[in-house]
Order: structure tokens, then C-alpha cells, then sequence
């Protein structure tokens, strides 16, 4: 298939051209390609490359920035969005639009599934969902996949920021009461490979599966990292005051990968344990010979 992936310098970006390209002709856009608020450049590239599958990775993901920054954040994740709806649609593309847990408040007490009422609590979220009602309101061959705290090779994320704070400190304080589910960008293309291969249109969960606070997230980077010297103080979210809210708890039910017959993502330690070793190709024994070098310091490292 001809396929157009948006936001192709990003984290999720870079790791869908790693998987897709094996199989598929690839039109891979960066931000500086093609700017998905410009609906003139959007239409242009589009006719240009006639794709069959539009992969819209593109999204202003700064989700504290975007409390300040609120024009910008809608203007590229809901109308960038629809820019990118309305050309799928012309051409009769398929559409992956990713999206985000942050769609949900948090105060469910279990994990979402898709038929689960949405309530933003952050401009990001607002923008992102205002993405999705674009994506259903023009498209009949849409795939909408909600994600959630993604890392990767390509990118700066929890886990590489917590590694390179391990390099640096003995101690780190991380938020102990926020939930979600880590989720491999490998992993996310690899699902997003499958379901433009197939018509099971509408909205997906997609992350890794199983559940942990940004603590135990951490907990376990350091632990496959072999940082066994470092301390982790658990701290609440309100100790950590930052302009966004985040949801409390925003775990998925994979209830539409189940029952559209996808092979299920595999769990978050597993899938944590594959990037850090084989991607990252960390050598745990080197790590812990290093940190006994380092000074005692104290880091805060909330949210990632
Ligand atoms: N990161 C997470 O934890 C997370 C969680 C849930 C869902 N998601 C969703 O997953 C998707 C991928 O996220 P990611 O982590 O790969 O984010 P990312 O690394 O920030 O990548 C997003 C890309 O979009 C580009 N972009 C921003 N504005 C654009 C515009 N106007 N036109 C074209 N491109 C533009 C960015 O370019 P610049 O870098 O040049 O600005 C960046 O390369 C997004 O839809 C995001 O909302 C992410």
C-alpha cells in the first residue's frame, strides 16, 4: 500500500517507518515536509501521493505547554486534524488518527474501554478529542487508536529521561498515585501495521497491557537497567503541582482488539524489558559499575 504518515519525525513517527517500510511504499512527512495546519499543503501533498492509508501521527504533545499555549494546541491537533480527515476521505484513504487516554478524566476506578464516556481535563485532551469528533464526523474509513505514555527509540520520554537522571543521581522522587499503562512505540506501530491491513473501522485501545503508577514505572526502567543503587522516594501528584491535569487512572480495556481479532499487545514489562535491552542495547552489569562513581543527589521526576 501507498501510505502517508504525518508527524514522521516524531517518536511513534520515526518507529512507524521502521516497521511499515518493509512492506509498504512510505510518504513520509516531518513537520517541516508538511504542516498539518496549512490545508492547502495538506491537500496539495495529498493529491501529489494519492495514498491508500493516511497514518496521522502528527500532534502537539506538550501537554503542560498546551494549558498556555491553547490556540496552538487546537489548531494542530483538532482543525490539523480535520485538515487531515477531509483529504483521507477525498481520496477514499483509510485513516489511523492517533489519540490519546487523556480523552478521559481518570475517576472511572478501571480501565476504559471504547464505549466509555470521554471528559478531557487538559487543553490537550480537549484538543485531541475535538480531533477525534473531526475524524468520525468526516470519515467512514477511520481507525481511531487511543494510546498512552509512550517512549521509544526515537525520542525523549519517561524512560530515557529516567535512565540518563540515574546516570546523574543516587535518589529520585517519582509520583506514586497516577496510573496508566507505558506503552512501546514498536509495539503501537506493529498493532497500527495490522489494523490498516484489515477493514475493522473505529476507535481502538492500544497500549500495553496491565497497569502501574509512574513509581512502579520507574521502579522497573531502573531495575532492567541493573541501577540497583539508586533510591526512589514515592511523592503524590499534588507535591508535583504542574499546569496540566492528568487523569488519576486512565488503563485501557483492549475490549476492540479482542473483539475484532487482534493479536493482543503483549505486557508493558515485557515490552519495557525489550526496548531497554534490545533496543536501547543497554548493558546492565556496565550501568552498575558506573553509579557507584556517583555522588548522592536528589531529582524530581514526576511526569515525564
Ligand atoms: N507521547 C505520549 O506519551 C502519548 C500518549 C498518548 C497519545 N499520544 C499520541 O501519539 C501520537 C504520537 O506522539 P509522539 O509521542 O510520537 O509525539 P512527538 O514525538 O511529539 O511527535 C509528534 C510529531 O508531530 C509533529 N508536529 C507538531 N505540530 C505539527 C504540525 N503542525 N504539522 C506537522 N507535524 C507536526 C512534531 O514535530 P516537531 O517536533 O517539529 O514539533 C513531532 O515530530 C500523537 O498523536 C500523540 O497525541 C502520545
Amino acid at each position: 500500500m501507498n501510505i502517508l504518515i504525518t508527524g514522521a519525525g516524531g517518536q511513534l513517527g520515526r518507529d512507524l517507518i521502521r516497521v511499515l517500510s518493509k512492506k509498504h511504499k512510505l510518504i513520509a512527512k516531518t513537520r517541516k515536509e508538511l504542516d498539518i495546519t496549512n490545508e492547502q499543503s495538506v491537500r496539495e501533498a495529498v493529491l501529489k501521493c494519492r495514498p491508500d492509508v493516511i497514518v496521522h501521527a502528527a500532534a502537539y504533545t506538550q501537554v503542560d505547554l498546551a494549558e498556555s499555549r491553547m490556540e496552538e494546541a487546537y489548531m494542530v491537533n483538532s482543525f490539523g486534524s480535520r485538515n487531515i480527515a477531509l483529504m483521507a476521505n477525498e481520496m477514499g484513504a483509510k485513516l489511523v488518527y492517533v489519540s490519546t487516554d487523556y480523552v478521559f478524566d481518570g475517576t472511572k476506578g478501571a480501565a476504559y474501554n471504547e464505549l466509555d464516556r470521554t471528559n478531557p481535563i487538559s487543553v490537550y485532551g480537549h484538543s485531541k478529542l475535538h480531533g477525534e469528533k473531526f475524524v468520525q464526523l468526516i470519515c467512514d474509513k477511520y481507525f481511531i487508536v487511543r494510546t498512552s505514555w509512550l517512549y521509544g527509540k526515537y525520542g525523549s520520554n519517561f524512560v530515557t529521561k529516567v535512565l540518563a537522571n540515574a546516570q546523574q543521581h543516587s535518589e529520585l522522587s517519582m509520583v506514586a498515585d497516577q496510573f496508566g499503562s507505558p506503552t512501546y512505540t514498536y509495539d503501537l506501530a506493529r498493532f497500527i501495521e495490522q489494523v490498516i491491513e484489515s477493514e475493522r473501522y473505529g476507535i481502538y485501545h492500544a497500549s500495553n497491557r496491565g497497569m502501574c503508577s509512574r513509581y512502579e514505572f520507574a521502579e522497573e526502567i531502573l531495575r532492567i537497567a541493573g541501577h540497583s543503587a539508586v533510591r526512589l522516594n514515592p511523592v503524590t501528584a499534588d507535591s508535583f503541582p504542574l499546569p496540566a491535569a492528568r487523569p488519576v487512572r486512565s488503563d485501557f480495556d483492549d475490549k476492540a482488539i479482542r473483539y475484532n481479532g487482534f493479536p493482543r499487545l503483549r505486557m508493558w514489562r515485557d515490552a519495557l524489558q525489550s526496548f531497554i535491552l534490545e533496543d536501547l542495547n543497554i548493558d546492565s552489569e556496565r550501568i552498575q559499575t558506573d553509579e557507584i562513581m556517583n555522588e548522592t543527589d536528589k531529582e524530581e521526576l514526576g511526569n515525564g
